[in-house]
């Protein structure tokens, strides 16, 4: 069933083992709670202008890209968020901003796009679990909403929350994730301009089952930092707590930079599997910062990030 290759760690890798066991026995009992919901894509097209920071790598198919899914509150295989997700409900949405910023509120998700220009970002992505896709984002640079909200300067950090709706997302059902969601960045890297909140990817809104309707993208980092279908935002002067770190604190860091010196305690980051590369195309060297060190890498020069992972 699984579509993972057995080279890459699998849930059962990353969760504590009796966790997995108990969800799996959980899960195989919940397939008739799954509405046989199909995510069939209605999408828009949508206008986006080519950015200075897009890779020319070529790209995952649309269908890679929304078939080999993480998206926990949908379940564990990466065949469960294109199964599951489409009974998701994205309109009417908005994201409620708070903490340390000038003007808190909730804002529509269409008041916080109308002043923007969305742009493609065609962005490498590695996962903690040592594949990687090229995906065409469409999305804006988050430091255009934190901007247009006034952070304060005593704000030192961005905490994002994913949306809690158990019936829509049956994953949230189930225990070993403290739901919802949770994410954090530092401010500068909050602020820096390839951190983007993604609306859509290839010409087409953002499917459900890659974090709509809104999401981030923080390409240097590994996949768990950009968290999904974001409800809340808060500025905030302390270091806020983030879902991975929360479940195995000695796996999963705040910062988890992408960094193939700094290897997984079960296994290597030297590598990676492009996923859809064929079975024959062998692993690829992963790059530091995810090759994206050139914008980053002055962030963290005091830091070590062996202790800093
Ligand atoms: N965000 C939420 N809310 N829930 C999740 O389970 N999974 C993360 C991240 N964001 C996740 C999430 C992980 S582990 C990865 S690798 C990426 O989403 C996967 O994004 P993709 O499915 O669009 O490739």
């Amino acid at each position: 069933m699984r579509k993972t290759r057995p080279t890459d760690p699998s849930w059962a890798d990353v969760t504590p083992k009796a966790d997995f066991l108990n969800r799996r026995q959980i899960m195989a009992g919940a397939g008739a709670m799954a509405l046989g919901s199909i995510a069939g894509p209605s999408f828009a097209s949508i206008d986006a202008k080519p950015s200075k920071f897009s890779t020319d790598a070529k790209p995952n198919t649309l269908k890679e890209i929304t078939s080999y899914n993480n998206f926990y509150e949908f379940g564990w295989d990466k065949s469960d968020p294109a199964q599951y997700a489409g009974q998701l409900v994205t309109d009417p949405w908005s994201i409620e901003i708070d903490g340390m910023v000038d003007k808190p509120g909730s804002y529509p998700l269409d008041d916080i796009l109308k002043p923007v220009t969305l742009e493609q970002r065609i962005y490498r992505f590695r996962c903690v679990e040592a594949w990687s896709m090229v995906v065409p984002w469409i999305g804006f640079e988050l430091s255009n909403l934190l901007n247009r909200v006034g952070v304060q300067p005593s704000a030192k950090y961005v905490a994002f929350q994913t949306l809690y709706r158990p019936e829509q997302m049956p994953g949230q059902k189930q225990g070993g994730i403290d739901w919802p969601y949770v994410e954090g960045l530092r401010i500068d890297e909050a602020m820096n301009p390839l951190t983007i909140l993604a609306t859509g990817l290839y010409d087409e809104e953002m499917p459900n089952q890659n974090g709509a309707p809104i999401r981030l993208i923080v390409p240097w980092k590994y996949g768990f930092k950009s968290i999904k279908s974001i409800v809340k935002i808060s500025l905030t002067d302390k270091q806020p707590p983030t879902t991975w770190n929360k479940l195995q604190p000695r796996e999963y860091g705040f910062y988890a930079n992408v960094n193939p010196k700094v290897d997984h305690p079960r296994w290597s980051q030297a590598t990676e599997r492009r996923v859809g590369a064929g079975l024959f195309a062998g692993r690829q060297e992963t790059l530091m910062f995810n090759g994206y060190g050139e914008e980053v890498a002055q962030l963290y020069k005091a830091m070590d990030l062996a202790k800093y992972y």
